[in-house]
């Protein structure tokens, strides 16, 4: 049976049972009854489900493994970790890490003002703040306000101008000092999509001369004992530990150098995110070649055996893995709403009282077809769609004809594929993907799965039910946006398989896991659709608690969000239908009515699912 990778990617997080994915975690809740119960208020269109207990998971492992390794590996300094900011900052995601983050005293990364304001706002009072990113004076004094106001902030310099500017900042104010950190450039740069972030051409971080010149000046102006960390990123999702494994030995190099030019307060290495996460579906595409235990140790391992070789104390580690973190506790889930095929259902066929032959041919094929000629019998229609198209374009049938010779033909390929599902030749293969199947999903690409549309990045996918059924159906999904990128197409390298359902009948939902990092920002409002309705799902032993529910923004506060004046917007509408002649007052009101309940709803698509 088909499990979409489930033992891939999902680090047990979910299982299948009784046809349906739920959570691996105590009461052990359906997705389809959570689903279910979030519906049955109305709620319609793409839903974000938060799992805040997978975020305490990644906490604790991310701890557990460091600490290990440093018992392991007799390393002496401590291990401390950051959340950056960027990677969620909405506000249920973002709770979710500090309040389970605060036995481990987990602290925030920032990398704008507007990340600043709300790390020194949501940060656990006692836990590190790191602030990394291109800084202005005010920006820089913010840092200063942060730790006059009692937070253990570094701000890390990413060039010499900003290092001038603490100065400045320093001697003109007696706010207390924040500790200062350098960005060091490394050689080294990363593997996988995002890697950009290291190199010798990297956006970011100090050369060797210029912490040179950063040390003189730190000295110069009495600031050396405030310069506590140094830092590193070489890109996030790293899919291969080996250049890893060189920035950090660079990266303790540089730091051994510094401690042994008399940086004295020099104590912490910040080794910045990059943490992979598996998002592949398929073992012959794993997205990344290591495990958590294995970062751990390779970090702990080669720091202290640098500082041991130049007998340097061992710096506390610092990391600030965000997709690690929150990647797994969001799912996006998706009502399919149409399967374009079914416009070749057999109810559509509409026979003659004399057909052509071939036609007549065709519709025994269809009546007799079984697993034991299946193979035969499609091959005859096959061969009989080529003639049937060849007669049509010489005009010896007519377009009923044609109609029916298609919706016979596709129901034998489809009947033969169902019989042959378990051994498949190369033929049928080619034909199923031939036969594609498009799911349309009440969910916008853009605003959901921005990596995908930017950087083809793939997140599992798979029905959240009817899993006790092979799915046979070559899919390929389409969003309902009105852009041709809104669309992750059938890719026969990793091919997804998914249910042949009539909707008329039943439900289709699709989940989208591990969409938890990055997605939520950077989503974009194309063609006006928003955030999807978010909840938070709490499980314990005998149940679960949906909480913090936020519906996704109405259609008038979308246009409000953009500038618009909602009100004037409603009235103009309500002004044209005044106006308008030949309906009755009272479907004047009855349509008002209508008009004002739809732009109060959210802007997905409402109609059967
Ligand atoms: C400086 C810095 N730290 C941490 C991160 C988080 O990386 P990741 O989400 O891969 O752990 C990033 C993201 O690129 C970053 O730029």
């Amino acid at each position: 049976m088909n499990n979409f990778g489930l033992d891939i990617w999902s680090n047990k997080n979910f299982i299948i049972e009784d046809g349906e994915v739920k959570l691996n975690f105590k009461s052990m809740p359906s997705i389809l009854d959570i689903t279910e119960k979030i519906r049955s208020n109305g709620v319609r269109g793409p839903i974000l489900l938060r799992f805040p207990h997978l975020i305490k998971k990644q906490i604790r492992s991310l701890y557990s493994y460091f600490d290990s390794a440093i018992k392991e590996n007799d390393y002496t300094g401590s291990f401390n970790a950051v959340f950056p900011l960027k990677v969620n900052q909405f506000p249920n995601a973002l709770n979710a890490v500090t309040s389970q983050g605060k036995e481990y005293n987990y602290g925030l990364e920032a990398g704008s003002k507007a990340e600043l304001i709300l790390a020194m706002s949501q940060a656990n009072i006692g836990s590190n703040i790191t602030v990394n990113g291109f800084k202005d004076k005010e920006m820089i004094m913010l840092g200063f306000i942060a730790s006059q106001s009692g937070h253990n902030i570094t701000l890390t310099i990413e060039g010499l101008g900003e290092l001038k500017t603490i100065i400045e900042v320093a001697k003109e104010s007696n706010l207390k000092l924040p500790n200062i950190g350098i960005r060091v450039r490394l050689h080294s740069s990363g593997s996988g999509t995002w890697s950009k972030s290291g190199g010798m051409d990297s956006k970011f971080g100090l050369t060797s001369t210029e912490i040179l010149e950063a040390i003189a000046l730190l000295k110069e102006s009495d600031l050396l004992q405030n310069f506590t960390m140094i830092h590193f990123h070489i890109g996030s999702q790293m899919t291969d530990i080996a250049p890893i494994k060189r920035a950090l030995r660079e990266a303790g190099n540089f730091y051994a150098e510094l401690k042994m030019m008399g940086a004295d307060s020099l104590t912490n290495i910040n080794i910045g995110g990059g943490l992979a996460v598996e998002y592949d579906q398929y073992s012959h595409a794993k997205s990344h070649n290591y495990s958590i235990e294995e970062f751990s140790s390779s970090v702990v391992f080669l720091l202290g055996e640098i500082m041991n070789a130049k007998n340097v104390q061992h710096p506390n580690i610092f990391t600030e893995s965000g997709r690690f973190i929150v990647a797994s506790h969001a799912v996006l889930i998706t009502p399919v709403l149409e399967l374009f095929t079914q416009d070749y259902h057999e109810k559509l066929l509409k026979f003659k009282d004399v057909n052509p032959p071939l036609i007549e041919e065709l519709r025994e094929l269809n009546r007799l077809l079984n697993n034991k000629n299946s193979i035969e019998y499609l091959h005859d229609a096959l061969d009989h769609i080529e003639s049937l198209l060849t007669l049509f374009d010489l005009g010896y049938i007519d377009l009923q004809d044609r109609s029916n010779a298609e919706i016979l033909v596709h129901n034998i390929i489809k009947k033969a594929l169902y019989l042959t599902s378990t051994f498949k030749t190369e033929e049928l293969k080619q034909l199923q993907v031939n036969l594609q199947e498009r799911y349309l999903i009440n969910a916008s690409i853009f605003q959901s799965l921005p990596d995908y549309w930017g950087l083809k990045q793939h997140f599992p996918v798979m029905p959240i039910h009817h899993l006790n059924a092979d799915p046979i159906r070559a899919a390929s999904l389409w969003d309902i946006t009105c852009d041709s990128d809104g669309e992750i197409g059938f890719n026969p390298k990793k091919p997804l398989y998914l249910h042949d359902i009539n909707l008329d009948e039943e439900e289709y939902f699709l989940g989208f896991f591990n969409v938890g990092a990055y997605q939520e920002t950077l989503g974009m409002q194309h063609n006006l659709f928003t955030h999807p309705s978010e909840y938070t799902i709490e499980i314990d032993d005998i149940s679960y608690e949906i909480k913090h529910e936020i519906e996704s923004k109405s259609i008038l506060d979308i246009l409000s969000s953009i500038g618009y004046d909602s009100s004037k917007i409603l009235n103009k509408l309500k002004t044209q239908l005044i106006k308008s002649s030949f309906i009755t007052e009272k479907e004047k009101c009855d349509t008002l009515a209508k008009l004002e309940t739809f732009i109060e709803q959210n802007g997905y698509l409402r109609t059967t699912n």
